[in-house]
């Protein structure tokens, strides 16, 4: 590692930072319903295979090409593969750039209802539904928490590797734990939890249809925040005597625990009244459980809401400084940027990058649906998440997969990773890595894209 960059100060500095960009929102508010609807028991199942058969390899492989260049995505890919290579790697920091510019909006909602719900008279509301809609469109509200987001994520990265970023993964993911823990012991004590824990679980394998498995895969990836060079970036701040296949290997298992555990409070939550709502996603999160708890009373009510929001934004921040990382090492390593100017022009450009997204919500939106997408889910904000999350992730990790395997080579995948692992090469589990990134991940990724294309933006 230079001198002039900084890394992690421990193997638990990155592996707290790299669950903590894994874990986000897409662990809350996404995963528990996702799996609720579609088979329980029978889409965890599968889930869980999609995540270490194909998010853990391609983990190990964007990790061992950060650390084998220190170099940010677009540095990784060219350093090893040229100038026509560097583009999957320019395109994984664009990626960086759109995603969190509409992660930071929904994250400035959390972010206001978090003060409303503890400090405000949200709960008083009569229709959460309709409060929801207003709110979201209401400008002046969302663009003074998203901004406020944006500061504090600007303010970390600005830190540095070691006193911002892995500080507050290390301050924050235990206090995500904490909150997550505390709150999911108080749920199964509501009246209906063991109803909402059946719906949840039960396996109900006639729904594993292929749009839901596809869906699954695509949540495996987005949920390990991998395809965009994130912990190819991270992975260059590590040292060389870590062991990158048992880090990623936690940061794994610490993500789908999260998820897992996201859906043990949720669903109690959500039967309170022994039903399943219907909303799913933002409507969920930002609709229904105000509703609930409001029932709770004043006091609870607050309390329990309050926590419940802190954890979201908990969750959001920790991602959102690994997507403004990505970017910022980017300016900082190949443009020689100081990190306070790349913090300072990237935040401002993203959060500007974010307005469109903003505008696009609510009953109110300045900007209206997209006629060329499917309702409901054709906003503008949700043409940038299509776009740079379902599409290009997906684009992202296949064309990684096929660097590694056809330009780098699995032998030099295997020597980088074998630094800090000896016994790595001729192991099992080199050989199911290099068959997954040789020859089977190409195939599924591609399936993966050209379905996401098609289901979004042609049928
Ligand atoms: N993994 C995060 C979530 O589940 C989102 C995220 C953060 C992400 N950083 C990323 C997704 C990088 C893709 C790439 O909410």
């Amino acid at each position: 590692m230079s001198d002039s960059r900084s890394g992690f100060s421990s193997r638990i500095g990155f592996v707290a930072a790299a669950a903590g960009s894994a874990v986000g929102l897409g662990n809350i508010w996404k995963f528990p319903y996702e799996t609720a609807q579609n088979g329980g028991g029978a889409f965890l199942f599968l889930y869980l295979i999609f995540v270490f058969l194909i998010g853990f390899p391609v983990m190990v492989g964007e990790i061992a090409m950060g650390r084998n260049t220190s170099s940010n995505p677009f540095g990784a890919y060219n350093k090893l593969g040229g100038k026509n290579w560097a583009y999957v790697g320019l395109l994984g920091v664009i990626c960086g750039v759109m995603i969190l510019s509409f992660y930071n909006v929904i994250a400035g909602w959390a972010f206001g209802y978090f003060l409303q719900v503890s400090f405000g008279d949200l709960l008083a509301e009569e229709n959460y539904g309709q409060f929801f809609g207003a709110y979201i469109s209401d400008i002046s509200n969302v663009f003074f928490f998203s901004l406020s987001f944006m500061v504090v994520t600007g303010f970390v990265v600005w830190r540095g590797v070691q006193k911002g970023i892995e500080f507050a993964a290390k301050l924050l993911m235990p206090i995500l734990f904490v909150i997550l823990i505390g709150l999911i012991i108080f749920a199964l004590t509501l009246p209906n939890a063991g109803l909402g824990i059946e719906y949840y679980l039960t396996p109900d394998f006639s729904k594993l249809t292929l749009p839901t498995i596809n869906s699954a895969m695509g949540h495996a990836f987005f949920t390990l925040s991998l395809g965009m060079g994130a912990l190819i970036t991270y992975g260059s701040y590590i040292s060389k005597k870590d062991n990158i296949t048992s880090s990623a290997a936690i940061v794994t298992t610490a993500d789908t625990a999260v998820a897992f555990l996201a859906g043990l409070l949720m669903l109690p939550l959500v039967f309170i009244q022994g039903e399943a709502p219907e909303a799913s996603g933002p409507g969920l999160v930002f609709v229904i459980l105000p509703g609930i708890f409001e029932q709770m009373g004043p006091f609870l009510g607050r309390f329990i809401g309050g926590t419940f929001f802190l954890l979201l934004c908990v969750a959001a921040l920790t991602s959102t400084i690994s997507l403004l990382e990505v970017p910022v090492s980017y300016f900082v390593d190949e443009k020689k940027w100081s990190r306070a100017k790349s913090v300072i022009v990237l935040s401002s450009v993203i959060f500007a990058l974010g307005l469109p997204s903003m505008m696009s919500q609510g009953d109110n939106a300045l900007i209206p649906p997209l006629p060329f997408l499917h309702a409901p889910n054709n906003t503008f904000l949700d043409l940038v998440a299509d776009t740079f999350t379902v599409v290009s992730l997906p684009l992202g990790g296949l064309l990684m997969c096929i660097f590694i395997s056809r330009r780098w080579g699995t032998a030099k995948l295997s020597e980088e990773v074998a630094q800090g692992n000896p016994s790595y090469i001729g192991s099992r589990l080199e050989k199911a890595i290099n068959l997954l990134i040789t020859y089977i991940l190409p195939v599924v990724l591609g399936i993966i894209f050209i379905v996401n294309v098609y289901t979004i933006f042609i049928a």
